[in-house]
């Protein structure tokens, strides 16, 4: 099995708990970069997943993939595939095998995302429309992708309004020979609002033999164990709460081994955050990748939650203003993000040792 629940395969989640059940990064676009998943597998994520990877720009040699789909230090990784065609899908979903080989562990096929620019190129949710046994149908793409690589498939799903239905998908895309299905409870046209639907996946968990991740709507040790409890999943995926917030897999998995969410001062939780940060332009500079990332908009996301946050974000937007980017080699653009990143910190590090004045323990 590409992840082990019973046993930990993150030694960062520092449980000796046999039970523990495995916590997922979600794949995110614009956010999962090898050196974000990289933090999150250090703050005890067992398993993180690429951004999507559009099969018919990989197969034309889009050279952002290769930025999108390595691995830092050969982390448990899977690479997720987004297109409209089995055919395009398996050929693409075969290409990275061969490129991303053999860090990558599993290829991970995008049925749920529902942004309208997907959809109306019949990929992501536009999958879950097709007729069964048709081309574009996710059990034929499954079986298509099976076929052509030797590493274990896995399919991320959203649900319909019928549970009967959803169940019958799931149980197609089982039998097609996926190792294990992703359930994010909301349908495409929910997009992220309303609250995901956690009984249905417990119903998919009942009938399935492959191991089932649930995803949606997990944000804190109380919505984790409230999932566990109703669904009994073998792994659970954490989406937006892990922007910005890493530091969520270590809560989580302090909660697994305790049975009791860690008390932490504010002054030590905004320290550790400022260290998450660091950690993660550290990453994204040894990698190359500051030319790819809009640091400004990736910091921000980390002042979330944090005292000052305002403060903060408007103090980060007024940093270079009036640099002009456009015009920017690569290597002037890593230059010049290079220097922002420090100025970030620096500003995250000030408002770290205030908030530490103003919140004595
Ligand atoms: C910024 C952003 C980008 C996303 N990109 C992807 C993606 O590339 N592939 C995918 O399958 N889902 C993508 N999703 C959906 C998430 O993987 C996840 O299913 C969703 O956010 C629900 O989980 P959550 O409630 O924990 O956030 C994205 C979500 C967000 C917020």
């Amino acid at each position: 099995m590409f992840f082990d629940s019973n046993l930990n395969s993150n030694p960062n989640s520092g449980s000796d708990n046999k039970k523990k059940p495995a916590l997922f990064l979600a794949p995110m676009a614009d956010v999962t970069n090898p050196a974000f998943r990289f933090v999150a597998h250090e703050c005890g994520a067992d398993f993180t997943y690429t951004e999507m990877i559009h099969s018919d720009g990989f197969n034309h040699g889009d050279p952002y993939a290769e930025n999108r789909g390595f691995s830092i230090n050969q982390i448990p990784y899977g690479i997720q595939i987004v297109g409209s065609d089995s055919e395009s899908i398996a050929k693409a979903a075969a290409g990275v095998e061969e490129m991303f080989s053999p860090s990558v562990r599993v290829i991970d096929i995008n049925m749920g995302c529902p942004s309208p620019p997907i959809t109306k190129t019949g990929c992501g949710a536009a999958l879950m429309a097709q007729d069964f046994g048709s081309d574009s149908h996710p059990a034929t793409i499954i079986r298509r992708v099976c076929d052509n690589v030797r590493l274990p498939v896995t399919a991320k799903i959203r649900i319909y309004k019928d549970d009967e239905k959803t169940i019958r998908l799931a149980k197609s895309i089982e039998d097609a020979g996926a190792a294990a299905i992703t359930v994010h409870g909301r349908t495409k046209d929910q997009f992220y609002s309303g609250k995901a639907d956690w009984n249905v996946i417990a119903k998919i968990k009942k009938e399935l033999s492959i191991p089932v991740i649930l995803n949606g709507d997990i944000v804190d040790e109380k919505s984790l164990q409230t999932a566990m409890d109703l669904t009994n999943c073998d792994g659970y995926m954490i989406g937006r709460a892990a922007i910005g917030n890493p530091n969520i897999f270590r809560k989580l998995n302090f909660y697994l081994k305790n049975g009791e969410p860690e008390i932490i001062s504010q002054p030590d939780e905004f320290a550790g955050r400022c260290a998450d940060l660091s950690q993660y332009f550290f990453y994204l500079q040894k990698y190359n990748l500051l030319p790819h990332v809009n640091i400004r908009a990736h910091a921000q996301w980390f002042t979330k939650g944090l005292p000052y946050s305002r403060e903060m974000r408007l103090k980060i937007n007024d940093l270079h203003k009036d640099v002009k980017i456009r015009h920017f080699s690569d290597v002037e653009l890593a230059e010049e993000r290079s220097a922002l990143a420090v100025e970030i910190a620096s500003i995250f590090d000030e408002y770290s040792e205030k908030c530490r004045r103003d919140f004595p323990e």
